[in-house]
C-alpha cells in the first residue's frame, strides 16, 4: 500500500482524521519528524509562527493537549491566549458561537478547541476565517492524538503497513480510538478494539476493526497495545460492576501483556487510572512509551499549525 505524501493540506482547518486523505496525514508525520529536533537545542524556539495568534479555547479539562499545544505554539513563536471556560463568560451564559465570534473580533489566526459537545469544532470551523484544530470534541474526535499515536509507533517501527494495534478499554466513549482507528486503518494498518461488551458502541463493525469482548485474544501477537481509561464524566450510570472486577477481566497486567508480540510497545494517552485499565507495573514498565507520547505530542502540534498557516513562513530550522 504505498501512499505518497501530499505537498500541503488542503483545508484550512484540522477538525478529525476522517476527513484527510493518508497523504496528508503522511505530510503530518514527516513534518513533525523536522520539528522533533527543535526539543532538543539549548534554546527551543524558531520564528516560524511570529506575528500569529492562537487562542486555546478549552472548555473541558486537559493536561497534556493543552500544554502540548502551547509549548508547540510557543516554541513556534506565536502570541498564545489561553481560555478557561471555568473563568470566561462562558459561567454567565455565553455561547460558545457568541464566545468565538467576540475572540474572533480580536482577530486570531488559529483556535485549538477541545469541547465536551461532537461536532463544536466543526461548527466553529463553518462560522471564522481563523483556521480551527480539534483538541477534542465529545465522543467524536482527537485527531492531535491520533497523530501523535501514530508518529511515535512510525519512530519505534519505521512505519505502520502491517502493524497489528490493540486498542483496549472504554471504546464505546473514546474519541481517541474512533480518530486513531481512522487512521491507522487508511495507513495499512490492522486495528483490533477490545472492550466489555457493555462500552462497545453500536455499529462498531463500520470503523473497519476487528472486535474483542475479550482482552487476551485481543493482544495476542499484538505489535502495539494502547490502553484506555474509563470515561466516567460521559457516562450516566457504571457500565461494569466495580472497578475490581474490571481490573480482573480488562486491566493490562504484566501476565497479559506476555501474550502480544515481544517487541510489543504499551501506549496510553493519559490520564491513566493505574490499577484499574493498566497495572502500575506495565505503565511504568520498560515496553511503556507512553511518556514518549506527550514529548512526540508536540512535534506533531508543531507540525500541524506549520502547516495550517501554509508552510510559507521560514521552516523551522532556516
Ligand atoms: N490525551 C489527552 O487528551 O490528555 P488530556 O485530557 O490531559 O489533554
Amino acid at each position: 500500500m504505498a501512499v505518497e505524501t501530499a505537498k500541503a493540506l488542503s483545508g484550512k482547518d484540522l477538525v478529525g482524521i476522517a476527513p484527510l486523505e493518508p497523504g496528508e496525514i503522511r505530510l503530518i508525520l514527516e513534518t513533525a519528524e523536522q520539528f522533533l529536533e527543535i526539543a532538543r537545542r539549548p534554546i527551543k524556539k524558531v520564528p516560524t509562527l511570529r506575528g500569529l495568534t492562537v487562542v486555546n479555547l478549552f472548555m473541558e479539562p486537559s493536561t497534556r493537549t493543552r500544554f502540548s499545544f502551547e509549548v508547540a505554539e510557543k516554541r513556534l513563536s506565536a502570541d498564545t491566549l489561553n481560555f478557561s471556560a471555568s473563568t470566561s463568560s462562558v459561567t454567565k451564559g455565553e455561547t460558545l458561537v457568541d464566545t468565538a465570534r467576540n475572540l474572533m473580533a480580536m482577530a486570531p489566526d488559529f483556535i485549538v478547541i477541545r469541547h465536551s459537545r461532537s461536532g463544536a469544532p466543526h461548527r466553529l470551523a463553518k462560522l471564522v476565517p481563523a483556521s480551527i484544530v480539534n483538541a477534542g470534541d465529545g465522543i467524536n474526535e482527537h485527531p492531535t492524538q491520533a497523530l501523535l499515536d501514530a508518529f511515535t509507533m512510525m519512530r519505534r517501527f519505521g512505519g505502520l503497513e502491517g502493524l497489528t494495534v490493540t486498542i483496549a478499554g472504554d471504546i464505546r466513549h473514546s474519541r481517541v480510538a474512533r480518530s486513531n482507528t481512522f487512521l491507522l486503518t487508511k495507513l495499512g494498518a490492522k486495528v483490533r478494539l477490545a472492550a466489555p461488551a457493555s462500552l462497545l458502541p453500536l455499529g462498531v463493525e463500520a470503523l473497519g476493526a476487528e472486535v474483542h469482548t475479550r482482552l487476551e485474544p485481543a493482544i495476542e501477537g499484538a505489535d502495539v497495545v494502547m490502553m484506555l481509561r474509563i470515561q466516567q464524566e460521559r457516562q450516566d450510570r457504571l457500565n461494569f460492576p466495580t472497578q475490581r472486577e474490571y481490573y480482573d477481566f480488562f486491566a493490562l497486567t504484566p501476565e497479559r501483556l506476555e501474550l502480544a508480540a515481544p517487541h510489543a510497545l504499551v501506549m496510553h494517552p493519559g490520564p491513566m487510572n493505574r490499577g484499574v485499565e493498566i497495572d502500575s507495573s506495565v505503565a511504568d514498565g520498560p515496553r511503556s512509551v507512553i511518556l514518549e507520547q506527550v514529548t512526540n505530542g508536540v512535534a506533531i502540534r508543531m507540525a500541524i499549525l506549520y502547516l495550517l498557516a501554509g508552510g510559507h513562513r521560514e521552516a523551522a530550522d532556516s
